[in-house]
């Protein structure tokens, strides 16, 4: 899965003026807040599940102690909520002392001491989108305060700025504040979401100089139909969203959904298929105190990881819909840029048998392919060659997901 040294050279290139914190060179792993828990705050009623520092304490253990950490899993990311409902006497941001008894610098070095980082949650405006303070007003003040604390992590969400024409001008003076700091912290902009939302161009070059990972639409909700819209819209934008990401630079289909309460078992992996395809952050939103062992083992499935980690960082696209299929692939370079990761989504609610040659979806290696199930421990399904029609059956509202690498590659001769 290495990148020849000639898409190295076009990635260099392409990358000149993207956002250089030395951060997200592959897609960002961890763990989100915000689909799961929300902005429940009342622990007296809910201690086990409000915003709390308890709970970000015990969501880092488990990354610890259940192999999420070990499978790449490594930010703990709050999202809004965490705040007290005023800034300080000087202005500065604090957390709400009854929920964060440690405050967000206590909880960071909790975090840091089990190897993980910590990721923080503002807003571009005055407010955040549950009315707690935000940053509009702040930006310099926040980001020190910010690198104070040690937060690895910034998301800038923006849902009360009524007048979107100013984000292009205030998230870039985010990104020059936040570097300004000297902590490296990882940034994670809504920005080009709420612009789409108002019907204002997106220069994605201006994203890519100034934000780590982006949200490009709406926010996941807990839904096998949400997935789907959501996989629509990167299908319907591949054009302009494929050449955005690259090392240090990714879009961004919002959380992992795995393991709550609405997608099953072969749903599951189709998510976490598509994000890896997309080479989209995998952030879960999940409860990883009760989730079962089965969508634990689709979390942590690392011949997928690996896919989602690639280091030439190339996004994939829909090549081929049929009969209720989406065939997707991802360019993980390899011999003569000929390495594929290949995602077949089934949006039937049976099982649906597909044709077709691999010529008519772009592999072209005169050798033909050997292939293996990353779903199935990269167990071993043979070669095909690139004229003949082969059929491929795909799970009910699910995936297959297979790994294309050359012929000779993969034989002695
Ligand atoms: C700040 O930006 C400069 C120039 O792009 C870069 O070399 C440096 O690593 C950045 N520092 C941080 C902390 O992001
Ligand atoms: C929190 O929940 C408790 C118990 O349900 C309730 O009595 C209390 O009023 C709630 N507090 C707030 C601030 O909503
Ligand atoms: C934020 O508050 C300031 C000061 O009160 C005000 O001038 C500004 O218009 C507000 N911005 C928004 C987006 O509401
Ligand atoms: C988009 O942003 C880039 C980088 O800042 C800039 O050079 C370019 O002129 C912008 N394009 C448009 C259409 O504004």
């Amino acid at each position: 899965m290495w990148a020849s040294a000639v898409l190295l050279v076009l990635l260099g290139s392409f990358g000149a003026n993207a956002l250089d914190n030395g951060l997200a060179r592959t897609p960002p792993m961890g763990w989100l807040a915000w689909e799961r828990f929300r902005c429940n705050v009342n622990c007296t009623a809910d201690p086990k599940n409000c915003v709390s520092e308890k709970l970000f304490m015990e969501m880092a253990d488990r990354l610890v102690e259940d192999g999420y950490k070990d499978a790449g899993y490594e930010y703990v990311n709050i999202d809004d909520c965490w705040m007290a409902k005023q800034r300080d006497a000087n202005n500065k941001l604090y957390a709400d002392p009854e929920r964060f008894p440690s405050g967000i610098k206590g909880l960071a070095d909790y975090i840091h001491s089990k190897g993980l980082k910590l990721g923080i949650y503002t807003a571009y405006g005055n407010f955040t989108c549950q009315g707690y303070p935000a940053s509009g007003m702040h930006l310099e003040l926040d980001a020190q305060t910010f690198a104070e604390w040690g937060v690895d992590m910034l998301k800038m969400d923006g849902c009360k700025q009524m007048d979107r024409h100013t984000m292009k001008k205030g998230y870039p003076q985010m990104t020059k504040y936040l570097n300004a700091t000297g902590r490296p912290i990882l940034f994670s902009c809504s920005w080009p979401d709420y612009e789409r939302g108002a019907g204002i161009p997106i220069n994605y070059t201006l994203v890519a100089e100034n934000c780590n990972i982006w949200r490009n639409y709406v926010d996941i909700q807990d839904s096998w139909q949400s997935v789907l819209s959501i996989i629509d819209y990167y299908a319907k934008e591949q054009d302009t969203l494929v050449p955005v990401a690259g090392p240090g630079n990714f879009n961004d289909p919002d959380m992992l959904i795995i393991g709550d309460f609405s997608l099953s078992v072969e749903q599951a992996k189709a998510q976490m298929a598509m994000w890896a395809i997309l080479a989209a952050p995998l952030l879960m939103s999940n409860d990883l105190r009760t989730i079962t062992p089965e969508y634990r083992d689709i979390l942590l499935n690392k011949d997928v990881i690996a896919i989602s980690q690639d280091n030439a960082g190339i996004m994939g696209k829909r090549v081929l819909q049929v009969d209720g299929v989406d065939v997707w692939t991802r360019d993980c370079g390899g011999y003569f840029d000929q390495e594929w990761a290949m995602t077949f989504l089934n949006r039937n609610s049976a099982n649906k048998t597909i044709t077709f040659a691999l010529n008519d979806i772009g592999l072209f290696f005169f050798g033909g392919y050997g292939i293996t199930d990353l779903w199935n421990h990269n167990a071993d399904l043979g070669y095909r060659d690139i004229y003949a029609k082969y059929k491929y059956t795909v799970p009910k509202t699910g995936v297959l997901m297979w790994y294309f690498v050359p012929w000779w590659n993969t034989t002695s001769f």
